[in-house]
């Protein structure tokens, strides 16, 4: 077995993504697990560099988990020629800065998602990584989840005949603030730093609705804010000036239409904090992050409208759970972790990888216009995009 080294400089390994998903669930993982096994009797073995604004947090962070490198100085880090592969996981309105930096010093590149605040801030990203032929990604870890690897197989496999519509609920109450801490940081409830559930939220269902379904090619979109004040990480009041809720309509290439409510002011009464249920003429599915059920047609029970009696049967029991087969090749296990093997076999082997910034652009597209849609109060074509 030989070993090969891949060195990643992290930026924003300090916040609730880059630290808990990407290290730890993701690189440090790899690095549990022995390294990445190339299959050639080769282990791809991630070092990561962390990268950030505050030192004493870097160390923190570094002493913990046996780390060694950490900088404050990014132009420094993206100089040093033994770093491949550039990753960034800031906050979103401090990504394109910090990407073009990262262009020009030459590194691979693979980010969070939104890529960039703007649709033409997204596309420049792209087209300057395309120029300068380097490998870039973006963390699209939803599709990489059980419950949507299982509803895939069943798209797949034909199970839903023709597929008609997808309805799908996302949402929890995030807590103001005051009288319980909020859960979430302050900056996603202000526009202005880049907040709001439009700009989170639909690069997701982009990406989700597009590699299951077919492509957006309509949104029509209300983005709301249902509670216009809140309380920061000291507790000092504030104006929630971002959307917190979305009720949005996507019409799919294909011909199947997908509505998808959107909620940081809701109280979660579902299995899981994210479902979707698709309905189609041979068969419907219910898939959750982890879990799926389904019912096919010929046990689909007939229910008669009658308001005057009782419910008779138990709808939810008349429904069957997709088993956690393990799909060849691998097994069910953490979605980013998933996908950081595939981007860094596509840095080190050149494997295919689909995932790029040109498909992260489409997620903000779809953003963009979702918020104009609501502004507009109209429905709103979406262009398929080109570079
Ligand atoms: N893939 C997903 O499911 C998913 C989920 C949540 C968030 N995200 C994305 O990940 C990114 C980080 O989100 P998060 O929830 O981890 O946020 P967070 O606030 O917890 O972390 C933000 C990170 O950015 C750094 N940062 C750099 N400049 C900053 C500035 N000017 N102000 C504040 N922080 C700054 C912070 O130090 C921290 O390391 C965002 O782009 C977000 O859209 C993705």
């Amino acid at each position: 077995m030989t070993r090969r080294t891949v060195r990643i400089a992290m930026n924003g390994v300090t916040g609730r993504m880059g630290y808990r998903q990407h290290l730890v669930r993701s690189i440090l993982a790899l690095r549990e697990q022995g390294g990445l096994a190339l299959g050639d009797g080769t282990v791809l073995w991630p070092e990561p560099v962390l990268v950030g604004r505050r030192e004493h947090a870097l160390r923190e962070i570094a002493d913990r988990h046996g780390l060694t490198e950490w900088s404050t100085d990014l132009d420094a880090v993206l100089a040093d020629d033994t770093v491949d592969v550039y990753f960034d996981a800031q906050i979103t309105s401090a990504r394109v800065d910090a990407v073009r930096r990262a262009v020009a010093a030459g590194k691979h590149l693979y980010v969070e998602k939104p890529t960039a605040t703007s649709l033409d801030g997204a596309l420049e990203l792209a087209r300057l990584a395309r120029d300068a032929g380097i490998k870039h990604g973006v963390v699209q870890d939803k599709i990489f989840l059980p419950g949507l690897l299982k509803l895939k197989r069943l798209v797949d496999g034909g199970f839903f005949g023709e597929i008609l519509s997808v309805r799908g609920e996302f949402g929890y109450w995030v807590f103001e603030g005051d009288w319980q801490q909020a859960q979430r940081p302050s900056w996603n409830y202000r526009a202005e730093d880049g907040g709001g559930i439009v700009s989170d939220m639909f690069p997701h269902w982009e990406y989700v609705l597009h590699e299951l379904f077919g492509r957006v090619t309509s949104v029509q979109a209300l983005a709301t804010t249902h509670l216009p004040r809140r309380w920061d990480e000291g507790g000092k009041p504030y104006p929630a000036t971002a959307d917190d809720a979305a009720y949005g309509v996507f019409q799919l290439e294909g011909g199947a239409v997908a509505q998808i409510n959107s909620s940081w002011a809701v109280r979660v009464h579902r299995d899981e904090l994210v479902e979707f249920q698709v309905d189609g003429t041979h068969g419907s599915a219910v898939a959750g992050l982890r879990g799926c059920r389904v019912q096919h047609r010929s046990a689909t029970p007939k229910p008669v409208w009658n308001p005057d009696l009782p419910v008779t049967e138990s709808f939810r029991d008349q429904w069957q759970e997709v088993p956690d087969n393990l799909p060849p090749g691998g097994g069910f296990e953490n979605g980013f972790k998933a996908q950081w093997e595939l981007f860094l076999r596509h840095v080190v082997l050149d494997e295919p990888y689909t995932w790029d910034l040109l498909a992260g652009a489409r997620g903000v597209q779809l953003a963009e216009l979702g918020l104009r849609s609501s502004a507009e109060g109209r429905r709103l074509d979406v262009p398929e995009l080109t570079l």
